[in-house]
Formats: structure tokens, sequence, C-alpha cells
């Protein structure tokens, strides 16, 4: 019998947790524990890092895994990487589900950049009032930028902006284009800085910076090894049920 672990995260991990919970596979969730109030999931669920390849390695032979799922962000480089290294080493299956990356539209004005760094470096020198829609954990450097202002949207309140230099929206997506324009336009927002995480809940932004005809610095995925690679959750199924052999396309982002 498969057991599974689902490496989580994301609107797609939650989505493969209840299909996997309605099938009744075993299976355990894990969150890496960032977030005050994780969402509540219908599968057993642990949570905060494993401790490396190595302690992902130990870990999966511990608990019998069969089948490891990495519907991770796309964003979320070490822990996809390790999970690419502990599978190698164990000789379990790997499956990664991740949304499509998003594809501009006719009147959108992308910047595309490779990384953090190069989305600071694309901010105009002249004072803007910048939407800064990449999470928590990149912040400092778009913050040393002292002529900007921000507007950061956030799930939990952990981080506090004097109002001269910007403000916090606590929210938890999905966002729609109605809600996103106001916010701009609330906001006199200039610039929209944005991951290219793909899916529907966050593309709310683009849409809305589209139809104020409002520049997007967008910073391109990070580079994962190769790996079987699918974009549903019923592709996951048949992979843990057997029905499939070859499900999942081998894919490597950028290397
Ligand atoms: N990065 C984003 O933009 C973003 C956006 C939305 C949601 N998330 C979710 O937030 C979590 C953390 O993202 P991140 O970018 O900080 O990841 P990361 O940089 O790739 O991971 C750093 C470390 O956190 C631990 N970790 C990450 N995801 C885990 C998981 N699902 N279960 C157990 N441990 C996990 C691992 O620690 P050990 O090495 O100790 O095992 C990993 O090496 C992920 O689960 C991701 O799906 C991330």
């Amino acid at each position: 019998m498969p057991r599974v672990l689902l490496l989580g995260g994301t609107t797609e991990a939650s989505r493969l947790a209840q299909a996997l919970a309605d099938a009744q596979v075993d299976a355990i969730f894990s969150y890496a524990g960032r977030t005050e109030s994780p969402l509540l999931q219908p599968l057993p669920v642990r949570v905060g890092g494993f401790g490396g390849v190595d302690g992902l390695r130990a870990w999966l032979q511990a608990q019998h895994i069969s089948h490891v799922v990495d519907a991770t962000h796309p964003f979320a480089v070490q822990m996809s990487c390790n999970a690419v290294a502990a599978c190698a080493a164990t000789g379990i299956p790997l499956l990664a589900l991740e949304r499509p990356a998003w594809q501009a539209q006719a009147g959108d004005h992308w910047q595309q950049v490779p990384d953090m760094e190069s989305a600071v470096g694309a901010l105009p020198d002249a004072a803007v009032r910048v939407f800064l829609a990449i999470g928590r954990q990149h912040l400092a450097p778009f913050l040393a930028q002292p002529q900007h202002w921000f507007l950061l949207r956030l799930v939990d309140a952990s981080l506090e902006l004097p109002p001269e230099r910007g403000h916090i929206v606590l929210a938890r997506g999905p966002f729609t284009e109605a809600g996103d324009t106001a916010l701009l336009q609330q906001h006199r927002i200039t610039h929209v800085v944005a991951k290219n995480s793909g899916g529907s809940g966050a593309e709310a932004k683009l849409s809305a910076a589209r139809a104020l005809g409002l520049p997007v610095i967008l910073i391109d995925r990070p580079a994962i090894p190769l790996r079987p690679t699918v974009a549903r959750v019923d592709e996951v199924l048949q992979w843990i049920t057997g029905h499939h052999g070859n499900t999942g396309v081998a894919t490597a982002r950028g290397v």
C-alpha cells in the first residue's frame, strides 16, 4: 500500500490533500511552519524542517514512505532540491505538482528579471510607490531603498512599517482583479514587483496592473534539478495508485 509524503504550503497541495483523503490514501502532509495559522488539512500533519537532505532521507526511511509529492511553492527551491537529493539517495519515487508559470498577455508591461537582486536593480532611482508582492522573506534589499514607498501584503502581522515607508495589508488569497485594482488605486501604486508564482489565486495583481497600465517587475522561478512534474491533482493520484506508469514529464528549471 502506498504511504505518501506531501510537501505542502500551496493551494495545490491543499487540493491534493483533500483528494488523497477522499481516496483514503495513507499520506502525511508537511508544513515548513512559516505561518502562525496554517490551513487545517484533512490528513495527518507534521510541521517544521527535516534537517536538510540527510534529515529528510532518514525521516522518509523511518516513516516507510513509498512516494514523495513535492507540492511546495515554485520559489521554495531549497526544499525542492532536498527532495530531489533525498529521493535519489533512497530510491523513493518523487513527483512534483507544479503550476505553470504566468505568461505575458497583450497590454502587459512586464520586465522579467532572473532574481531578487535584479528586481531591486530594476526599480527606478527616483522615488516610486511599489506594490511589493513577494511575501516577507526577501524584503530587506527593497526596504533598503529609502526613497521608495512600499505596499506589502502578508499573511501574518510579523512586520511593521512606518507610514512614510509604506503600508501592510494582512490578507490571504485568492484575490480578485477588482479587489487588487482598487488596492493599487487606493495606494497610488506606480510599480508592481512580483514572483512568477503561477496559479490563479495570486494572478489578480497582474490583471489589475494590466488594467491600470502599470509596469510589473516579474521575478523568474529559481532553478531546480531534473524531476518528473505534473500540473494537475488527478495526475498525482494516478501516479500514486499506479494506474498509469509514466506520469510526469521530467523537467529541470533553468539548470
Ligand atoms: N517561497 C515562497 O515564495 C513561498 C510562497 C508561498 C508558500 N510557500 C511555502 O512556504 C514554505 C517555505 O518556503 P521557503 O521558500 O522558505 O522554502 P525553502 O527556502 O525551499 O526551504 C527552506 C527550508 O524550510 C524547510 N521546508 C520548506 N518547505 C517545507 C515543507 N513543506 N515541509 C517541511 N519543511 C519545509 C526545509 O528545512 P530542512 O532543510 O530543515 O528540511 C527547507 O530546507 C514551503 O512549504 C512553501 O511551499 C513559499
